[in-house]
């Protein structure tokens, strides 16, 4: 029989696969990263998985304890489909621009959710209070802990080279928590300095503006989901990032649409957002060049939003009927 232990066994070594049509009239090869394969739907399963095991090997993480963590909702479906598995309470703590489809997802696992109004400072806040109220609670603090760029370290960077043979030239993600684009990117550059890393940040996010120019601006509101932050944050090397593209909600959602439609690739927001960026990137490139971008999540988390045509028009991204 060949089967695996548990779900938590096919976690990671997603496919890559070339994009064609949305690609029509650039001359490198495109590839997409398919974190949206991952049991949990994301890119978060990996670092989830990574953090937890390793806390449990520490005995951070002890038999029947609790698990915390503030999110935008990947992470937490991550962590509590680790709970269901392993037996742990998790207590997940999110602000209300969560989809209603990911926050059915984390209680489809059992996850209690907490819903913060008020920044992402206070949803961070909040969880880190819960944490300190319960006795061995472990609190995963996926913007502090370097566990998280680990992960991408020794688990999704080396797929990215085994799976283009070493071939690859660009790699381009937006950060949410930075975990990916920076654990991606350091074991790139370490394999072949000449690897670029771009990095994809939302219009209202503050990343953009640090990255530019040293300064930290206002942040404004935006609907793409897991990328970019109102502050800098401590895990994020600046310095690894080789160029920095902006990109609108509605640009990232008109591509999510078109993903699914020309390639067949059902995705979240932030792949909408991290393909412009690639296709921007391959305006200047040559056919020998191999762009990957990361495809994080699913399009199911995001039916009653960008998949609406109504919320899209009442958001303006599509003309009125
Ligand atoms: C949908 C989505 N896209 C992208 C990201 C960015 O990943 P990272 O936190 O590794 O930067 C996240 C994570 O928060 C996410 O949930």
């Amino acid at each position: 029989m060949i089967y695996h232990e548990n779900i938590l066994f096919t976690i990671g070594e997603t496919p890559l696969v070339k994009l064609n049509k949305i690609t029509s009239g650039l001359k490198p090869t495109i590839l997409a990263k398919m974190e949206s394969l991952n049991p949990g739907g994301s890119i978060k399963d990996r670092m989830a998985l990574y953090i937890l095991e390793k806390a449990r090997r520490e005995g951070k993480l002890k038999p029947g304890g609790t698990i915390v963590e503030a999110t935008s909702g990947n992470t937490g479906v991550a962590i509590a489909m680790y709970g269901a598995v392993m037996g742990y309470r998790v207590i997940i703590t999110v602000i209300d621009k969560i989809s209603q489809e990911k926050l059915d997802h984390l209680r489809a696992f059992g996850a209690e959710v907490v819903m913060v109004k008020g920044t992402l400072a206070d949803r961070d806040r909040k969880a880190k209070e819960i944490a300190e109220s319960i006795e061995g609670a472990f609190y995963v603090d996926q913007h502090e802990n370097y566990g998280n760029v680990e992960a991408h370290y020794y688990l999704t960077g080396p797929e990215i080279w085994r799976q283009t043979q070493g071939k690859i030239t660009h790699f381009v993600a937006g950060m949410g928590t930075g975990g990916t684009l920076m654990g991606v990117c350091k074991y790139l550059k370490e394999m072949n300095p000449e690897i670029k890393c771009i990095c994809v940040d939302p219009e209202g996010s503050v990343f953009y503006d640090y990255y530019q120019s040293g300064r930290i601006v206002n942040p404004k509101d935006y609907e793409i989901e897991g990328l970019g932050d109102e502050r800098i944050l401590p895990i994020i090397d600046f310095s690894i990032i080789d160029r920095m593209i902006k990109v609108t909600d509605r640009d990232a959602f008109l591509l999510t649409r078109r993903l699914a439609k020309e390639e067949g690739v059902f995705a979240g927001g932030s792949a909408g957002a991290n393909l412009y960026g690639a296709l921007k990137v391959a305006q200047d490139l040559d056919p020998g060049d191999v762009v990957v971008t990361v495809i994080p999540d699913t399009g199911f988390k995001y039916l009653s939003k960008i998949f609406n045509d109504s919320w899209m028009r009442k958001k303006g991204f599509l003309p009125e009927k």
